[in-house]
């Protein structure tokens, strides 16, 4: 136990609900107390003077590694310049719009903000102003942030999902589950859930709510539950589903968005949605976000604020997350940045799928480029979060615990991923995995 250590997370408990900004930042005190002063490169310290290798880079954004001189440059750089007008435009807002609109396919006018969370609410406003409608189709085991339109049915209790599943009397839909207290039932009541991969849930939902949807919502690829590959017949049923009854398609590519490719999931899914929403990999770190798509959706938002659909934010298109994204989008494209981070991603699943059947452990390892997850008992490719309810989350931790203490730092929930960044290297990955083998032959029957 190291002293700074505990004093500092007293101190955070005092003042601060669960001693941590968020529920999920609060689960690695289940690794025991923690608390960080420094990250460079793929590198955390902690207060008690501990190197670890982050394989959380908090949640996902980092994708060119803590510190990266040229992004933290421009920050800077935008910083001494002005950190914020408030008012009209600036040239930086212009071009980073100009850069959105070139590399996504399906964007054509962007609109900033600050979170994943901010986005998917003024694309899902956007869609609901477009249609007139109000009810959300989204899908079991996505995520799209802490808001009452979406923070539904992300992960239902396992033990309850049989009962849930079935008492509905709407076939294959799903009984919508509020991730929160204090959520309107309204918005809950407004949101029709379906499984992922499912296409005849998707068509059937789609037949019944079809004149009442607002929009569909979704990860092309949901990592929020480790990671679950969308099949061609899904896609096919989404496009031609939504466009026949024009209700736009939103594509939450909060975490795919730069980190899977420079242009979108959309480009790799060769997808075309009508709203896409981008955070994360786009700034590397730094709060910047954007909902972008189809000229008339988003032109709704360009009225006087007294027309229209209104989009607003006093930070929104802040200079110092703008000068972040323009560099990190210009080296995630140069330097190809997805697929050198995910050919290392390639080599981490190998390696850890080969040690799971070495030491004969029921569980599998998921993934797609720079994120991977290691879900103990369960097997074979999950296609829905029924899949992934079942998996074995005190052996998770128990792993993450092992982990730790050898020096690796992820998340020990067991729905997580583990992301990688420009710079982990071969020798990161050597070290990772001889010492997941010496966990893996200690885990507990
Ligand atoms: C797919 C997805 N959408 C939306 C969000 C919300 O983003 P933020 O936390 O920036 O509000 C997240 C956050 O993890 C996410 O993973």
């Amino acid at each position: 136990m190291d002293d700074r250590t505990d004093r500092l997370v007293s101190r955070a408990r005092s003042v601060i609900p669960g001693g941590a900004q968020t529920g999920l930042r609060a689960q690695a005190y289940e690794l025991g107390d923690i608390a960080f002063e420094a990250a460079e490169g793929a590198t955390l310290t902690t207060v008690a003077g501990e190197s670890l290798t982050d394989y959380h880079l908090a949640f996902g954004p980092v994708l060119l590694g803590h510190g990266h001189e040229a992004v933290d440059a421009a920050a800077k750089a935008a910083i001494d310049s002005g950190v914020l007008y408030g008012a009209a435009t600036t040239e930086l807002e212009v071009e980073v719009a100009e850069r959105l609109v070139d590399l996504l396919p399906s964007v054509e006018l962007v609109n900033f903000c600050n979170s994943g969370s901010e986005a998917t609410y003024h694309a899902i406003r956007l869609a609901r102003a477009h249609t007139g409608n109000e009810k959300i189709l989204k899908f079991e085991g996505c995520y799209h942030g802490w808001h009452d339109y979406v923070d539904v049915s992300v992960y239902p209790p396992p033990a309850e999902l049989d009962e849930r599943n079935r008492s509905t009397d709407a076939g294959p839909e799903l009984d919508p589950y509020p991730e929160s207290d204090g959520m309107l039932s309204a918005a809950v009541d407004s949101t029709v859930v379906v499984p992922f991969n499912d296409p005849d849930a998707l068509r059937a939902a789609m037949e019944r709510h079809g004149d009442d949807l607002a929009g569909v919502i979704l990860e092309p690829v949901p990592h929020s539950v480790g990671c679950l590959r969308p099949t061609d017949p899904f896609l096919d049923a989404l496009e031609a589903e939504t466009d026949a009854r024009d209700v736009p398609l939103v594509f939450d590519e909060v975490i795919t968005g730069f980190r899977h490719s420079a242009h979108g999931m959309q480009a790799e899914l060769d997808v075309t949605p009508d709203l896409t929403c981008v955070a994360k990999a786009m700034g590397n770190g730094y709060p910047v976000a954007a909902v972008g798509g189809r000229a008339d959706l988003l032109a709704q938002a360009g009225g006087d604020h007294e027309s229209g659909v209104v989009i607003s934010g006093t930070y929104s298109g802040s200079p110092m997350g703008l000068a972040a994204a323009r560099e990190t989008l210009d080296i995630v494209e140069a330097e190809d940045v997805p697929e050198r981070v995910g050919a290392l991603g390639d080599r981490y699943r190998e390696g850890l799928g080969d040690l799971l059947d070495d030491h004969g452990i029921e569980g599998r390892v998921v993934g797609y480029g720079s994120i991977f997850s290691v879900q103990f008992g369960v097997t074979g490719e999950p296609r829905d979060y029924g899949d992934v309810a079942g998996l074995d989350g005190d052996r998770f931790r128990e792993f993450a615990a092992g982990m730790r203490e050898r020096g690796h730092f992820f998340t020990p929930n067991p729905y997580k991923r583990h992301h990688l960044s420009l710079a982990h290297t071969d020798d990161h990955l050597a070290a990772y995995l001889d010492d997941a083998d010496e966990v893996l032959a200690g885990l507990s029957a």
